[in-house]
């Protein structure tokens, strides 16, 4: 498109001001400007401005419809063992073949955290210190040899950690992985308080990451699904890069997912309280939806039911199998614009009428960010499986307190001490069932209490488990 047709079709919608340091910019700047225009889609930005008002009513949600989601509960909450144990020969079959690939959602710093670089770099495991993306990998590359598969592992990058993780993988050989695929995330623009368009610099818009909702876009846009295509992978295991206990290949919700012919399933665990930030699990007029934590009434999330258990109480542990062929028809282009958008009152850097940067002290704009979980609504014959909590969420989201360092850590070694036990290892732990002192299990050595016991018994001598021990 011409240079004057765009600054026209700018101006014409009412945000022509992102181009009033012009005559100052130097080419190399004035093409960065326009890059940034040309991907800015104007009337969907008008849309949500218009909606904004009505999408920030606190009763966006017609609560009266919405009820407790159903799920199926876990053998050690009470389930049936059998249909488990059919889902997990479903699911073997399906890995061994080759149909699922591993995605994780990787954008954003470990800004919360108080560390630079990309979260997944981030130091967790007890005595190894081992980044996230390493315990990833390790446990990948343990599902590798067992289902006798090369798992090909897609990252979703930030827009300012993509060299940086890219650049992470290399120094680490790729942590032992061949197949590792990065691509970066969208971006939208944010808006003031008028609803126009906020530069940065002179030269720049401010634009901000379009929420993980934005990977199903990204997936296709990549060419990701092309490979996943071409690779005979049409099962997408999906999973947040803050949660090390994950299991990242799963045969069991890989079998239910596909004997319930589901597009899209998720693990849920019971909410540890009513007030626990996680996003729940709802029905809606027969459809499956999760709303956020911060959108959930809290007379709502205090119901009980008639056992006095929560009723809202399937909390989201951001864990999903999906199809591949879902997402290519949730993120091509007609039917993308049907995932809503979310607002965010955010502080966003920008400049004044001179062109000199500001740093405001109070949110300034609204950011527009799409979640992943929204894709539920839109997915056929959606289901919910129970996880244990105590195998497999401890997310690592904050410095300090709850999902911290210390919890995920603390986790992990409750962990290690329950499988350490299970191979009838003496192992003290306090009513908590932490041990007093940190230890590790590599996934390279087991990723599951089986395995676990399994070679632990096979090792003539058994090696000691104390403080420093390391298994792998
Ligand atoms: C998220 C869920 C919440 C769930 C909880 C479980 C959302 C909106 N909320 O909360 O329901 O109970 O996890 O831990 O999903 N990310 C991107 N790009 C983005 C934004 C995020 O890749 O633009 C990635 C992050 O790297 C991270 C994940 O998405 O892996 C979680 O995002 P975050 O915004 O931190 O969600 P939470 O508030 O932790």
């Amino acid at each position: 498109m011409e240079t004057q047709t765009l600054i026209d079709i700018f101006k014409e919608a009412g945000q022509g001001h992102v181009f009033r340091f012009w005559d100052e910019l130097d080419e190399s700047q004035k093409e960065h400007l326009l890059a940034q225009a040309r991907q800015i889609d104007l009337p969907l930005l008008k849309k949500l401005i218009d909606q904004e008002e009505e999408a920030l009513k606190a009763d966006a949600y017609d609560w009266s419809s919405i009820t407790p989601a159903p799920y199926i509960a876990h053998p050690s909450q009470g389930g049936t063992s059998q249909p488990w144990e059919e889902a997990a020969h479903l699911g073997e079959e399906a890995l061994r073949a080759g149909r699922v690939a591993a995605f994780t959602v990787a954008g954003g710093q470990g800004t919360r955290l108080g560390y630079e670089g990309p979260k997944g770099a981030f130091p967790v495991t007890p005595i190894r210190r081992k980044p996230i993306f390493q315990v990833f990998a390790e446990k990948l590359r343990t599902a590798q040899e067992r289902y006798g598969v090369d798992f090909h592992w897609f990252i979703m990058t930030g827009l300012e950690n993509h060299e940086a993780t890219i650049a992470f993988f290399k120094e680490h050989s790729f942590f032992g992985l061949e197949h590792v695929h990065f691509f970066r995330q969208g971006a939208f623009p944010a808006v003031n308080q008028s609803g126009k368009l906020i530069l940065s610099a002179k030269h720049s818009i401010a634009m901000s990451p379009n929420g993980h909702g934005g990977a199903l876009k990204a997936l296709v846009e990549s060419g990701a699904t092309q490979t996943m295509k071409t690779l005979g992978v049409d099962i997408i295991s999906f999973f947040q890069v803050d949660n090390p206990l994950i299991n990242v290949i799963d045969p069991a919700f890989i079998g239910f997912h596909l004997s319930q012919n589901s597009e899209m399933s998720s693990k849920m665990v019971p909410k540890s309280s009513a007030e626990e930030r996680v996003g729940v699990f709802c029905s809606e007029k027969d459809h499956l939806r999760i709303i956020e934590y911060s959108d959930f009434p809290e007379s709502q999330a205090q119901e009980k039911d008639a056992d006095g258990v929560l009723a809202f109480r399937c909390g989201n542990v951001a864990i999903h199998t999906i199809n591949r062929d879902f997402v290519e028809r949730l993120g091509g282009h007609d039917a993308s614009a049907s995932m809503p958008y979310h607002y965010a009152k955010k502080k966003v850097l920008c400049i004044d009428s001179e062109g000199n940067p500001l740093a405001p002290e109070h949110p300034n704009g609204t950011k527009f960010e799409l979640f992943i979980f929204d894709a539920l609504t839109f997915a056929k014959n959606p289901i919910v499986i129970e996880t244990e909590r105590a195998r497999e969420f401890s997310p690592v989201k904050n410095a300090q307190g709850a999902d911290s360092v210390q919890t995920c850590h603390d986790d992990q070694l409750r962990l290690f001490a329950r499988w350490a036990q299970a191979a009838g290892v003496d192992v003290p732990v306090d009513e908590s069932g932490l041990p007093p002192f940190s230890f590790e299990i590599s996934p390279l050595f087991a990723d599951n209490e089986t395995t676990f016991v399994e070679r632990f018994n096979s090792l003539d001598p058994k090696p000691e488990i104390k403080e420093g021990t390391y298994l792998e």
